[in-house]
């Protein structure tokens, strides 16, 4: 695949160029409590005892989204109580991304705001995720400020570590918690994920890679790729569809190497796909070195799989595809692009792409722009190369592209792209889509906003178009953007 890159919709258009390369933050901004099934244990835990509460912040892909709600359920069946409120938090967990610089950066930053805090009163903090895997050296370093460190395959063990800081923060005591291991088992299977979203649900269904892409630093911290069993994945999806959830996103770092006993990824999704009250079923990512035909024959033919493929590209030159250990050369990707839209010309394609990457010449990055000139993704990140410790690439490859031309190119392939998303975008216009509704539109609450089926945002007027999330609409677009479609209801037949 590609990634921990396991984005929601590519956005390539008005956002500024640091947005692309920007992982996404969130916070939690739900109840404080909930009455999710893993909460039942919680009460019986918790007692009468004033409940810890914990702050959790999330930086980086739709994986560190999704094990973010696995933190909170393993969290709240030992009685932990979530807060989207800094202030009142006597824990505070910050689950990371290590992926590129620029993530790392941030939650440096945001470490040093909590140094402040931390002078002020008793608070527990832990980092969570790839970071705190790749941290373990440097944790001397910012000592005494993080107390708990816990990696992507070590959640389980995270409530006790929590406690145990706790109680010495209480003795006046200094104890930190250290739980990095990777494991080759860990699936976290059986923890419901405390899933707030209300439209779309995650459910990983593999976690790690083997792929050992130069570049990435995924395989160091999550680990050797494992599946997680198929029947406990359909089950999920039934539970899924029972709480309403119209729409599910499979996630892997390759899903095109799921294996389960005699089940492979097209088995699994067309299963997940075929659950009553499931509407969509989209998955990332997939990786174009071994893209399976009953895949595509899933995807092209199945009225609930959407219409819509992220196929990492990374580069347009064969020599930097061999140097990235990408395991395709740029005819095979041609030729399965080819494929894809023969079979099915509506399909969104949208992809990542690399830019400065070590050794890559001005030739070679005049490849990759003619490469996205010709293919025409509907969507593109783009990302500036960005050396990453116990990498193949730092080990073996000088990064001696300058900064200065790493943000040229970058800037170069985002004006294209986001000329060709406009092209793309109208398209549309005057067609009719259906759109399955996620919620107010986040610049006005007077619009309205859900998806295509290609996963491109749609916004309409509330007034002109009474919606709720879930629903499924049929929208007629009357005007597009590089980023937006805008629609209301189609003319009366
Ligand atoms: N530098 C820049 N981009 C990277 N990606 C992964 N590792 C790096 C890196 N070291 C990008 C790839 C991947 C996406 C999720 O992140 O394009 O597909
Ligand atoms: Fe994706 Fe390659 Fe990284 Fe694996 S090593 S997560 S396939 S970019």
């Amino acid at each position: 695949m590609s990634s921990t890159g396991l984005q929601s919709t590519p956005t390539p258009g008005t956002a500024p160029v640091s947005a692309l390369l920007l992982p996404g933050r969130s916070s939690y901004n739900g109840p404080t409590m909930t009455t999710h099934p893993n909460a039942i244990q919680a009460n019986a835990t918790q007692g009468t005892a004033t409940p810890t509460h914990v702050h959790l912040e999330t930086f980086g892909c739709q994986m560190n989204e999704y094990d973010s709600e696995l933190v909170r359920a393993l969290m709240q069946q030992n009685g932990f109580v979530f807060t989207s409120e800094q202030e009142r938090a006597d824990v505070i967990l910050m689950n990371t991304c290590a992926i590129r610089e620029n993530a790392h950066n941030k939650v440096y930053t945001h470490l040093s705001e909590l140094k402040k805090i931390k002078r002020q009163r008793p608070l527990v903090v832990g980092v969570l995720g790839c970071m705190a895997q790749n941290l373990k050296d440097e944790l001397t370093e910012i000592q005494p400020l993080v107390d708990v460190l816990a990696g992507p395959d070590s959640y389980r063990q995270l409530p006790m570590l929590i406690r145990t800081a706790l109680r010495a923060q209480e003795d006046g005591l200094e104890a930190k918690g250290l739980a990095v291991d990777l494991s080759e088992y860990e699936t976290y299977h059986d923890v419901v994920p405390d899933r707030r979203d209300g439209v779309n649900a995650w459910i990983a269904i593999m976690r790690g890679c083997d792929n050992f892409c130069s570049f990435c630093v995924v395989p160091y911290t999550r680990g050797r790729e494992r599946s997680r069993d198929a029947e406990g994945i359909i089950l999920e999806a039934h539970q899924i569809a029972a709480q309403g959830f119209k729409q599910i996103t499979l996630l892997g770092q390759n899903v095109n190497s799921y294996r389960f006993d005699d089940w492979d990824f097209a088995r699994l999704i067309r299963a997940v796909a075929d659950v009553p009250g499931i509407e969509r079923v989209r998955f990332t990512s997939p990786h174009p070195k071994d893209f399976p035909l009953p895949l595509l024959e899933a995807v092209v033919s199945h009225p609930h799989i959407c219409k819509q493929i992220h196929l990492p590209l990374q580069s347009g030159s064969d020599r930097i595809l061999g140097l990235m250990n990408r395991g395709y050369t740029i005819s095979e990707y041609r030729a399965l692009v080819d494929r894809i839209r023969s079979l099915r010309s509506d399909i969104v394609l949208s992809t990542d792409i690399i830019c400065g990457f070590a050794g890559e010449r001005d030739e070679d990055f005049e490849a990759t722009y003619r490469l996205i000139e010709e293919v025409r993704f509907h969507s593109a990140f783009i990302f500036k190369y960005s050396e990453r410790k116990h990498t193949i690439a730092a080990r073996k490859f000088p990064d001696d592209v300058s900064e200065a031309v790493k943000t040229a190119r970058v800037t170069r392939l985002f004006d294209l792209q986001r000329t060709i998303a406009y092209a793309r975008n109208r398209e549309y216009l005057h067609a009719t889509l259906p759109v399955l509704v996620e919620g107010d539109a986040k610049r006005s609450a007077a619009q309205g906003m859900g998806k295509s089926d290609g996963n491109i945002t749609v916004i309409w007027d509330k007034q002109a178009v009474p919606s709720h999330p879930g629903a499924l609409l049929s929208l007629a677009i009357y005007d597009a953007s590089s980023t937006t479609l805008y629609a209301t209801l189609p003319p009366a037949p």
